[in-house]
């Protein structure tokens, strides 16, 4: 077993299956309106415009290391800030609204796929500067996209609705068109998180969240193959991938031949289950309630002890939430979470 290990090579080796001192820790959603440091950040900003500018974005990006004592930073931005370069027009509220929803071909033709570089090069500049501001302490940058099913339920739906119907729909009726806006979605992440890794994401997380409305069926078809033509489009030596799916319990076994390193669980899921499931394919990550943060500190404590005894059934395991922090997560509760991994002991 190694001995003292840094926060970057504790989290690289978790997510690749090899020996760790314990896991890391780190949240989905760490930084957000439940801090009040971040709404004084975000104050007479849109969030799009806040996504935008380095220098806050930045600040908002390493504002949960000092606060709340996450093992990594996470990129401050959306999954869909590239989706914008794309020609639509979209706002949030808080979550995106698309002013026109994508039904038809012609909409699906007009959408472009630009060079990050051009057309989001704030992000590149955000991640370049993180990664120098990290660098001391060795710590770990994550970069992330959202992936192209999730990404295409809000935009043929227009904003979140209930179980995303219209794209079940489309699965049925127009398959073509779907496949069509989805291959263009998968063409823009790929090139998107390649383009982070350059400059300096260490780790990269792809989020389909709402993968976990479609039937085992359903996700082989439709989103295993475009998962698998991410993971292969990526340099996964230079740069693990972790892909999340909430709700995806039933998805877990496929999830594991997608290509990524790392298969992120959802609250529900179980993690002791989900592991036997999986073997050594890929490594865990998760899986605490959100709304579990509002307990006791002890409690807490002992939830995480929990996780981490059950995570030892997996190759490597990464301690993050079930799903991202909520407006109204206790910032109380995010410091107990994260000072009950750090007092974890040698993990195996
Ligand atoms: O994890 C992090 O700290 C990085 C930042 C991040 C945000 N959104 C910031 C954000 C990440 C990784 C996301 C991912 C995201 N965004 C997903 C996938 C994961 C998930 O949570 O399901 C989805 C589906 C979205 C779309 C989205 N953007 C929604 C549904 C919302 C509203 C959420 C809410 O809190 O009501 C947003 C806006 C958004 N994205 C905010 C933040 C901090 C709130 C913006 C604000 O008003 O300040």
């Amino acid at each position: 077993m190694p001995g003292e290990l840094s926060p970057c090579e504790r989290l690289l080796r978790a997510c690749r299956g090899e020996p760790v001192d314990r896991p890391p820790v780190w949240l989905m959603r760490q930084a957000g309106r439940y801090l009040p440091e971040y709404r004084r950040a975000r104050e007479g900003l849109s969030f799009l415009e806040l996504c935008r500018d380095v220098e806050r974005a930045v600040e908002v990006s390493l504002q949960p290391l000092r606060l709340v004592g996450t093992e990594a930073v996470i990129l401050f931005s959306d999954i869909f800030v590239p989706v914008v370069g794309m020609g639509v027009e979209l706002d949030f509220r808080p979550g995106p609204v698309v002013a026109e929803p994508i039904r038809r071909r012609e909409q699906v033709e007009a959408l472009r796929v630009p060079d990050p570089r051009d057309s989001v090069p704030f992000v590149l500049e955000i991640l370049r500067r993180l990664r120098r501001e990290l660098a001391a302490d060795e710590v770990p940058l994550l970069g992330f996209a959202g992936a192209p099913f999730t990404l295409a339920a809000y935009l043929v739906e227009g904003r979140r609705a209930k179980d995303f119907e219209a794209v079940r729909r489309l699965v049925q009726r127009d398959a073509e068109l779907l496949r069509e806006l989805m291959e263009r979605l998968a063409e823009l992440v790929t090139g998107y998180l390649r383009a982070q890794v350059e400059a300096g994401a260490q780790v990269v997380q792809l989020f389909d969240t709402w993968a976990g409305l479609l039937d085992r069926e359903a996700y082989r078809e439709w989103v295993l193959p475009v998962h698998q033509r991410i993971a292969k489009g990526l340099d996964r030596d230079r740069a693990p991938l972790i892909l999340y799916v909430k709700d995806g319990a039933h998805l877990v076994d496929l999830m594991a031949e997608s290509g990524a390193d790392v298969v992120s669980l959802d609250w529900r899921a179980d993690l002791g289950a989900a592991a036997r499931a999986v073997g050594r394919r890929v490594s865990l990550q998760g899986n605490l309630d959100p709304c579990a943060l509002a307990a006791e500190p002890a409690r807490i404590a002992a939830a995480v002890r929990g996780l981490a005894q059950a995570g030892r059934a997996a190759r490597g395991h990464v301690l993050n939430l079930g799903h991202g922090c909520l407006p109204d997560t206790p910032v109380e509760g995010v410091r107990a979470f994260t000072a009950a991994a750090r007092a974890l002991g040698p993990a195996r």
